[in-house]
């Protein structure tokens, strides 16, 4: 089932709501824009009008300790999407951004469901995804104007949001599916198009900074950082940015 809106404060919230009213998995919500879109770290998503937002409800099968890698599986199915189906040729920036010339074109934001009184292997997720499609870059705050682009800047045509949609839910759902019994295949994949590997890194948390060069993904879906004095460093959570 597929819900639409004109224009909603957040499609994860809507299909969080959904999921609590026991909607099934498949369940997806979209927005043509956003007036409260979330991102990673509490940050905002801006969302204007011409690009795709949208959010899919999934009840995995998969392992709990495998969770954390939906936010990569999700990425790496964009990317292919982006790239199969108009040559493109998209990086993604751990864990969830995709660039296009250096500059970000799409986040992601994976939220998990606690199902508190569930048997222990049901798990729900909500997969948020938005790409800047056909927007013009004066369409969004001009704080972010020089760090993003959208499709139609590299494209110089208009793309047919539904399609689009329908090719990106069908890959997001095999990539998912695929890390039951495949997921360390899927990381090696997800590596080939590492924005920032062998490039100078810095990894912020509200405790620690560090500079080093990035080293790729571990198994575990986590960012492995050689820092300065040689040693890695693997990170969950916060920051990561290329380094000037
Ligand atoms: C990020 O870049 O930090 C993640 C952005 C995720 C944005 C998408 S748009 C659809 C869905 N609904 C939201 O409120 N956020 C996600």
């Amino acid at each position: 089932m597929i819900i639409s809106y004109p224009q909603i404060d957040s499609t994860n919230r809507v299909a969080k709501e959904l999921a609590a009213e026991g909607k099934p998995s498949g369940t997806v919500v979209v927005a043509a824009s956003q007036i409260a879109g979330r991102g990673q770290y509490g940050r905002s998503f801006n969302s204007p009008e011409g690009g795709l937002y949208f959010s899919l409800l999934l009840e995995p099968v998969i392992p709990t300790e495998k969770l954390p890698l939906i936010t990569l599986a999700t990425g790496l199915a964009c990317r292919n999407v982006l790239h199969q189906s108009f040559n493109l040729q998209p990086l993604i920036k751990w864990p969830n951004d995709i660039y296009l010339g250096g500059k970000k074109t799409a986040g992601i934001l994976c939220e998990n469901i606690f199902l508190p009184h569930s048997p222990s292997n049901r798990k729900q997720v909500i997969i948020g995804v938005g790409i800047n499609v056909n927007n013009r870059k004066e369409d969004f705050a001009a704080e972010v104007q020089p760090i993003i682009t959208t499709l139609f800047e590299h494209l110089q045509v208009t793309v047919e949001l539904e399609p689009l949609l329908a090719l990106l839910l069908q890959a997001i759902t095999t990539n998912v599916t695929r890390l039951l019994d495949e997921s360390q295949l899927l990381l090696d994949e997800w590596q080939q198009y590492d924005l920032l590997f062998n490039k100078p890194v810095v990894h912020a948390t509200e405790a620690l900074i560090i500079h080093g060069i990035g080293k790729g993904i571990s198994p575990q879906g986590l960012y492995v950082i050689q820092d300065e004095h040689g040693v890695e460093q693997r990170v969950i959570g916060g920051q990561l940015r290329p380094q000037g």
